[in-house]
């Protein structure tokens, strides 16, 4: 019995400590500047971004309708920043007594469930004005006039921006965009204007050429970081974050903006760098960001946002994968080949009952896992013309036990 009195009084004494180191909190000031919705006043080196979708959308403000606007460019260069404080402006701007109404509504098509079916984001956008959708029944024509008869049963404009607007076709095929591109032409009091934004730099071309004609009536690009710039951003930003000298080594920012300019000049890799390096400080009870909790932070993000594609990806994705883990972990074989894992992947589906992929689209697959940094890739020539792929796995022993775990429960079998 007093074994557990004595026990039990040794962890109130250690949880105590816990958290009263945290309560004391010496290593940050504020921390919630670092989250994503913050919306900093001042957004270095996206000055000409900035201007140029002022320029576009400024008509508004007259009560004209403005060209569609397309904004691309890798993630964490500032898209969702920049437009989120256009219209923030532009709102500021709108006098009352205008004999207009302007709307400016932002919608992120990656949202769960927004972009699932044409009715869905179609019902958002609705809700976004105020407007009411029935969760399923209504035919899509139905949701459209609906959305029509909204707004146009006023005189105003609407500028819809669309972020992450990739992830409609994904599962909505062109229709949505083309729809949507036409609008205008149905309404008589109102108009719409549509600002879309994208990460993948291949979409525009991806898409039927009508509709990428109207969408990108005017585009911007918005260029990666680099070193330098990343470094001014997170000096910037770590001034309110943290308590003095918890950044007393230059080189940590250094650091932070080194990894994310290799990121391809990724501004919210930088951020979460310094973000996770302190909350590491803080778990070790240091009262500084040392250079090591860089690193390891850098560790963590790779292995959460590894494990966070592994877990998300399809089950034929899933599939090819364990493949590969299979075949690499046995010890007679030294490499393995995009053929291997194409038998491999095969028979395993046969004995599962499952469908399988033709070769093109495994190959397909490996790829991008190449180039989502899970596996190495390397061709090899073979004379006479001949090419084979040799496969590595790229992720660490502790990244490839958690990934299997992933793997084994999805697959629901071993
Ligand atoms: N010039 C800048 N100054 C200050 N903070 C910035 C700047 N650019 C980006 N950030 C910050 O970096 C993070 C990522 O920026 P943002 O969300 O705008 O990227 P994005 O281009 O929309 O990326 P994605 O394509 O992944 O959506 C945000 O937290 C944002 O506040
Ligand atoms: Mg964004």
């Amino acid at each position: 019995m007093w074994v557990f009195v004595v026990f039990g009084v040794k962890m109130v004494v250690e949880l105590n400590n816990i958290f009263e180191s945290f309560d004391k909190n010496v290593i940050f000031k504020d921390k919630s500047l670092l989250q994503t919705r913050y919306q900093p006043e001042d957004i270095p080196y996206r000055d000409e971004q900035i201007n140029q979708i002022a320029m576009v959308l400024a008509p508004v403000l007259r009560g004209e309708r403005t060209s569609n606007l397309f904004l691309y460019g890798k993630t964490g260069t500032g898209k969702t920043l920049s437009i989120q404080h256009v219209k923030n402006e532009l709102l500021k701007r709108v006098k009352k007594e205008s004999g207009f109404k302007l709307r400016i509504e932002y919608l992120n098509c990656k949202l769960k469930k927004v972009s699932d079916t044409e009715y869905r984001i179609l019902s958002e956008i609705i809700k976004k004005l105020g407007g009411e959708v029935p969760a399923t029944g209504l035919p899509t024509q139905s949701v459209y006039s609906k959305f029509i008869d909204m707004i146009d049963s006023e005189k105003q404009l609407l500028v819809l921006i669309l972020d992450e607007v990739d992830q409609t076709t994904k599962k909505l095929s062109n229709d949505f965009l083309y729809n949507l591109t036409r609008l205008n032409s149905e309404l008589s009091q109102a108009q719409i204007s549509i600002v879309g934004i994208s990460n993948n730099l291949t979409f525009l071309d991806e898409l039927d050429p009508r509709v990428r004609s109207s969408l990108s009536e005017e585009e911007i690009v918005f260029p990666p970081y680099n070193a330098l710039q990343l470094q001014e951003i997170l000096r910037k930003r770590a001034n309110d974050v943290f308590k003095e000298g918890v950044i007393h080594d230059e080189g940590v920012i250094a650091k932070c903006a080194a990894f994310a300019a290799r990121e391809h000049g990724d501004a919210r890799r930088a951020l979460d760098l310094l973000r996770v390096a302190g909350e590491l400080a803080e778990r070790d009870n240091s009262k500084k960001i040392l250079l090591k909790y860089i690193d390891a932070a850098n560790e963590k993000i790779e292995r959460d946002k590894i494990l966070d594609i592994i877990g998300s990806e399809p089950k034929q994705f899933q599939l090819v994968l364990h493949s590969i883990i299979q075949l690499s972990g046995k010890k007679d074989k030294e490499s393995i080949f995009t053929g291997d894992v194409y038998h491999f992947y095969q028979d395993l589906c046969i004995k599962n009952k499952l469908e399988f992929l033709t070769q093109r689209r495994v190959s397909d697959i490996i790829q991008e896992f190449d180039m989502l940094g899970i596996i190495n890739v390397r061709v090899i020539s073979k004379g006479r013309g001949g090419r084979m792929r040799e496969i590595k796995l790229a992720i660490t022993q502790n990244i490839l036990e958690k990934a299997k775990e992933i793997i084994r429960d999805s697959l629901s079998y071993n």
